[in-house]
């Protein structure tokens, strides 16, 4: 390839936040980055995969404090076992850096002082939550109370994981901050606001022109645009972990201000602080700038960043690529059901690149959600991968090449024709990486194994090798130039096992595009050496029942915060008041989930003579809707009727305990709908 036609490409996926291990779900980000990355370099182009941990922030500064250590010490090894975790995957970074580190100072004050000296910056105080005894502003989330909606305690201050609403700190009952159970006060505070308005045109024509978004993404925006930008919060009142705002006392940037810029810092290291070559990326718009992100972070990288980087002196993105998130045996991933996979789990008992595989076969360009099934991935890797890939090689380079002083001939015309079908699907295949439409490539390369596997089954090369070596040798040639080809259109995929086949072919070198236009004639085969192995039930068993011991003993008992507020005694009720309450026997005929609401189950409930009535209930963590049908349960049946934002709710079912150990309550004996307790 020419170096005029060589395209330069910086590449990003998100960056894995430091309170927490490496998951499937990060995992599945990362394969999506490297295989695209993978792809870029093994076409010649000038490709960088940046990443960091993004580290600064509340949580941080609290969980260091809490293991008694310094937040650069609690960053510096969750960064260790994320980088760990991440290549385990065969995830190659080209850098993989910090948010906390001079790089990223010194560029987000540049970038700050650019929006404020252009006037995109604006001050005003706004009232927060205050602990008085730990001396500092909650964060919504530090905060927890009873919902002003449904009346379920313990909720966090933004949103009711019951009923659903979303409120502010403010409204919540007896809120108390979740770090020392007493009540907050309000206090006003001078905050920082980036005046994201100021950039709607430059937006509105970002994601118009061109193809830098999908179109799903592209009508997400359009909702956005016409909700209206709002001024975005960009600064934090000390204490908190990260850089201090330049010109401000005891302020810093919000997290999510430096957490971008780190894709920045990151090349910015790599380069060595070579500012000319990294401003021929963020600032000239003949090279690419690629961002892999999950759906939920859409807003900041389709809106702040974009206005961030354009007020900063910078291009904007050449393409925002946003994919949807991983469920586990079709369900979300969770720590009771031994389905939150840790990175580390699987790969101490699963291969990385058999994750890849089935990945990649599942991954489209869109944001749609992707299901590893568990049964799905043993035989899709079984059949697929070992059976049709690596069955290619394995069949014909183990003793019929020793037969053969492992030495491979020329194809004839007829092996000729099939070499050519395969390499005849080299552009196709070079869209679909480009397009990040990973399962088109695997079809595609399992159609073509197919092709490969059947002209060795049919000429048999096991029997011509007792009457005709010559012929056999030919035979050996194609299958194993077949297997060549595959490597290449699958090594972005499948790395190790296309080093390994190269290895076998004597190649001393990674596939490239570049390998497509000849064969391998008459060389010397190496000695074969193990592609991989099938995957086993067992192998599976273990990873989960490992994982389902690990997360459970890793669970807090208790979801209240570590010092609750005190309750002076529980408050008691007349035999009066408790007859108001309809207790009632119901029995649940219809249950289905609710669309956007991950926690709400919705159920028909007869109640025998009072009818049927529609309930919303907050019990999804520990009840898959299947599971509650035909159900006989308790519940309070003269609850007045509550509007919610899914519809209305008119009954509440009795439940003990919290999450996914929710228990609802179900009659002892045979009891009918409608039965009164008593
Ligand atoms: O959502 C997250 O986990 C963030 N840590 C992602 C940051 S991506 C980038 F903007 F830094
Ligand atoms: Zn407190």
């Amino acid at each position: 390839m020419s170096s005029e036609s060589k395209r330069k490409i910086l590449v990003t996926s998100a960056l894995p936040y430091a309170n927490g291990p490496i998951h499937l779900g990060h995992v599945l980000e990362a394969i999506q980055t490297d295989i695209y990355v993978r792809y870029q370099k093994s076409l010649g182009n000038e490709c960088y995969f940046f990443c960091a941990d993004d580290t600064h922030g509340t949580p941080i500064m609290l969980a260091a404090r809490k293991e008694g250590i310094s937040p650069e010490e609690l960053i510096d090894r969750v960064r260790a076992e994320h980088y760990r975790d991440l290549s385990g995957f065969l995830v190659e970074y080209d850098n993989y850096y910090t948010t906390n580190s001079e790089e990223n100072r010194i560029l987000s004050e540049e970038i700050y002082l650019s929006l404020k000296g252009k006037g995109h910056i604006a001050e005003r105080e706004i009232e927060q939550a205050y602990c008085d005894t730990d001396k500092m502003f909650l964060p919504d989330r530090f905060i927890k109370g009873t919902c002003p909606n449904c009346g379920t305690q313990d909720q966090y201050g933004d949103s009711c994981e019951n009923c659903g609403a979303t409120y502010s700190p403010k409204d919540l009952k007896d809120s108390h901050c979740s770090l020392c159970g007493n009540p907050p006060v309000s206090r006003n505070s001078k905050h920082i606001f980036f005046k994201l308005g100021d950039f709607e045109s430059y937006l509105s024509d970002w994601v118009e022109k061109g193809s830098h978004v999908a179109e799903g993404v592209r009508k997400k925006l359009k909702e956005w645009f016409e909700a209206g930008l709002q001024d975005w919060d960009i600064s934090r009142d000390g204490p908190y972990f990260g850089f201090k705002i330049p010109g401000e006392i005891e302020k810093y940037f919000y997290v999510w201000l430096d957490a971008p810029i780190g894709y920045m810092a990151s090349s910015l290291n790599y380069f060595k602080g070579d500012r000319k070559k990294f401003d021929s990326f963020w600032k000239d718009k003949k090279t690419e700038i690629s961002h892999f992100i999950g759906k939920d972070i859409l807003y900041f990288h389709t809106l702040f960043w974009p206005a961030t980087l354009e007020g900063g002196g910078y291009r904007s993105p050449t393409q925002v690529h946003v994919h949807g998130f991983i469920t586990v045996n079709g369900e979300k991933m969770s720590k009771s059901r031994g389905t939150f996979i840790k990175a580390e789990g699987y790969l101490k008992h699963l291969d990385p690149e058999h994750l890849r595989f089935y990945l990649a076969g599942k991954l489209g360009p869109g944001m749609d959600d992707l299901d590893l099934s568990f049964d799905d991935y043993t035989a899709k890797v079984n059949s697929d991968f070992v059976g049709n890939f690596v069955n290619l090689v394995s069949r014909v380079a183990t003793s019929i090449l020793d037969k053969l002083d492992r030495t491979l001939g020329t194809p004839d015309a007829e092996g000729k024709k099939i070499l050519d079908e395969l390499r005849s699907s080299e552009s196709k295949i070079r869209e679909w990486y480009e397009t990040r439409n990973y399962t088109r490539v695997m079809k595609e390369c399992s159609r073509l194994g197919d092709i490969a596997n059947k002209y060795v089954n049919d000429l048999a090369p096991w029997i011509q090798i007792k009457s005709d070596a010559e012929a056999a040798r030919k035979t050996v040639t194609v299958a194993l130039n077949a297997a060549r080809i595959l490597s290449i259109y699958l090594y972005p995929v499948l790395p190790r096992s296309g080093e390994k086949v190269y290895q076998i072919l004597g190649l001393n070198k990674k596939p490239e595009f570049a390998d497509l236009s000849s064969d391998l004639e008459k060389t010397k085969v190496s000695a074969y050496e193990m592609i991989t192995k099938r995957v086993e039930e067992k192998s599976i068993q273990a990873m989960l029942e490992e994982n389902t011991l690990e997360t459970k003993s890793a669970q807090p008992t208790t979801t209240t915060p570590a010092a609750a507020p005190k309750t002076e005694g529980v408050l008691e009720i007349s035999i009066e008041d408790l007859s108001k309450v309809d207790l009632r026997v119901g029995k649940i005929i219809e249950a289905g989930p609710v669309e956007g609401a991950d926690k709400l189950v919705q159920v028909k409930l007869d109640l025998g003579s009072l009818g049927t009535k529609n309930v919303f209930a907050g019990i999804k963590a520990s009840y898959q809707p299947q599971d509650l049908l035909g159900l006989t349960i308790v519940a309070v049946a003269n609850l007045k009727p509550r509007k919610m934002k899914f519809g209305v709710s008119e009954a509440m079912l009795l439940a003990s305990g919290e999450g996914e150990s929710l228990s609802l309550f179900v009659p002892h004996r045979a009891a009918n709908p409608g039965d009164k307790l008593k």
